[in-house]
């Protein structure tokens, strides 16, 4: 049986990989959760059923979090059913383009760094009044071990993420006096999401050799993480960045 925290915990881009593994890590540890969304209404319903089928509690959520509108709208739904959101988990994956720089457009780099700022900017905008209120909250950013160390073709991501990391510290420091902690949990390469799909398997054999655990991870590795900074646990833990890769960033 599930003890109920009382917390509710909005996770973006819960209706695959990471952001679904993390929605059922954290209804299995007492929370109510919003499936956020963009597109796959069948796989968030599929989330759903399966953390309600474990005894939890959650709700899939249509929200662009590009968008203000649905973002708002999306937390005034939270509010009526369940009040405000006390954990963000932000992992939602919005598109970029893979290629050198040498091809790449402004439009291709600075479209995904306005899209990933904006994002961050719009749901956090969202959040932290509620928690402001209540002096509790937890803000938890998804970024990557790319915004550290550049691999062909990832210069669009890299450098958005490596954004969204400082975005992430700023906020550790204005926040924390109300008791708000923020972290960034960066991982290495994490299979059975999308992206995984699209490597072919010398790239996997690759990552994998430069692994010291010599596996890559699955998106479970790297819930198990984001729970504990979303947790009661986490009471003096603000600002850092959790590299969940196995070893990889120590070469
Ligand atoms: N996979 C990796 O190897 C890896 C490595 C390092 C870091 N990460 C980071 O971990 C996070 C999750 O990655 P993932 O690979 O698990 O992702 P994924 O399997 O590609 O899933 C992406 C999720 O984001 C949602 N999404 C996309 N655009 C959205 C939008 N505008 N508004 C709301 N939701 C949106 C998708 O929903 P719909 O299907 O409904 O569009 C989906 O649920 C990302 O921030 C990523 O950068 C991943």
């Amino acid at each position: 049986m599930i003890r109920t925290t009382g917390r509710v915990a909005l996770v973006t881009g819960a209706s695959s990989g990471i952001g679904a593994a993390t929605a059922r890590l954290l209804a299995e540890r007492g929370m109510r959760v919003v499936v956020d969304y963009r597109q796959s209404d069948r796989a968030a319903k599929e989330v759903v059923a399966g953390i309600e089928d474990a005894g939890g509690q959650a709700m899939a959520v249509k929200a662009d979090v590009r968008d203000p509108v649905a973002v708002d709208a999306m937390i005034e739904r939270v509010r009526a059913e369940w009040g405000g959101v006390d954990v963000l988990v932000h992992n939602a994956l919005t598109p970029y383009a893979i290629k050198p720089f040498q091809d790449m457009t402004w439009e291709e780099l600075g479209g995904k760094l306005d899209d990933e700022i904006r994002a961050a900017f719009t749901v956090t905008k969202a959040v932290v009044p509620a928690m402001t209120e209540q002096r509790w909250g937890r803000l938890i950013y998804l970024g990557t071990g790319l915004s550290r160390r550049p691999r062909a073709g990832m210069i669009a991501l890299g450098v958005a993420k490596a954004a969204l990391a400082q975005f992430g510290r700023y906020l550790a420091q204005e926040l924390g006096p109300l008791s708000i902690t923020v972290n960034v949990v960066e991982p290495g390469p994490v299979a059975e999401t999308r992206i995984s799909q699209v490597l072919d398997d010398e790239e996997k054999q690759r990552q994998i050799t430069a692994t010291p655990l010599g596996r890559l991870a699955v998106p479970a590795d790297v819930a198990n993480v984001v729970a504990f900074y979303a947790g009661e646990d986490n009471a003096f833990m603000t600002g850092t960045t959790a590299a969940v890769n196995g070893g990889m960033s120590m070469y």
